[in-house]
């Protein structure tokens, strides 16, 4: 196997993704494999959503995306619900201190007003301790969907319309990205979906018309560093077109 400094030696610090979004898969088989309940899946999840943002900052991407909990996951039993939540409180209380010593910046893509009250609060202090933050922004997507984002978009775009701040015949492919959630970042340049799932799932549906895809066979507790640096390298060989020749 190729060691971890050769394959990072062989990325084009010149030519990264300025944003990664990763659709973090695979939780449940992974535990199941193990014949674990499938929070344990989600744990050891977490721990590699430790790894990556760690990573992916210190290289220098400056927008990371990650998949953590969708509209349609309110579907799921309780218990894995509950043990979602719970995770998520522990990642802020264990991460938080380290995300804002390292300069990032987190940010909710969804609505956190349905959450539980406990993760909205950590939820709430992590955004405002590290909303001065300029490294990089860690966008967690959480009670997200991309359908639910645009429907989002269009109420606040009418909003505007209705007190004057935009006309209707303002409203352009560009100036409508101001009303998702992603206000202000660049589109996904790079979508990554570990453990051999070949579909979007309702994410970032707006944002990923020109992105470039790349799937995995790995599940997510599994997606160390290393397969975030073989998905860059194989970015970096594509030849992006936007529509052009
Ligand atoms: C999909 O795998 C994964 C999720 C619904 C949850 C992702 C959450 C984490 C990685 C936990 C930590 C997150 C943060 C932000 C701290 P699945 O359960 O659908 O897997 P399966 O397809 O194998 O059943």
């Amino acid at each position: 196997m190729i060691n971890i400094y050769d394959l990072k030696s062989k990325i084009d610090f010149d030519n990264l993704p300025k944003h990664i979004a990763i659709i973090m898969d695979g939780n449940g088989r992974w535990a199941e494999k193990r014949s674990l309940p499938r929070n344990f899946g989600h744990q050891e999840g977490m721990e590699r959503v430790i790894e990556i943002v760690e990573s992916a900052s210190q290289i220098g991407i400056k927008y990371l995306t990650l998949y953590a909990f969708s509209t349609e996951n309110w579907k799921r039993p309780i218990t894995e619900i509950e043990g979602l939540m719970k995770i998520l409180v522990l990642y802020i209380r264990r991460e938080l201190d380290r995300l804002h010593k390292n300069n990032i910046k987190l940010n909710i893509l969804g609505d956190i007003n349905k959450l539980p009250e406990a993760p909205r609060k950590e939820v709430i202090r992590a955004i405002e301790k590290t909303e001065h933050n300029i490294k990089m922004v860690l966008n967690i997507a959480l009670n997200y969907g991309g359908r639910d984002e645009i429907i989002y978009g269009i109420k606040k775009y009418l909003k505007d319309v209705e007190v004057g701040k935009i006309t209707y015949d303002d409203l352009n492919a560009d100036n409508f990205s101001n009303y998702l959630y992603t206000k202000g970042q660049p589109d996904p340049d790079l979508v990554i979906r570990p453990s051999g799932e070949l579909r979007l799932s309702n994410f970032l549906l707006y944002q990923i018309a020109y992105s470039e895809f790349y799937f995995s066979n790995i599940l997510w507790p599994d997606f160390k560093e290393n397969y975030l640096y073989e998905a860059i390298i194989d970015y970096q060989n594509r030849n992006r077109r936007f529509g052009g020749i």
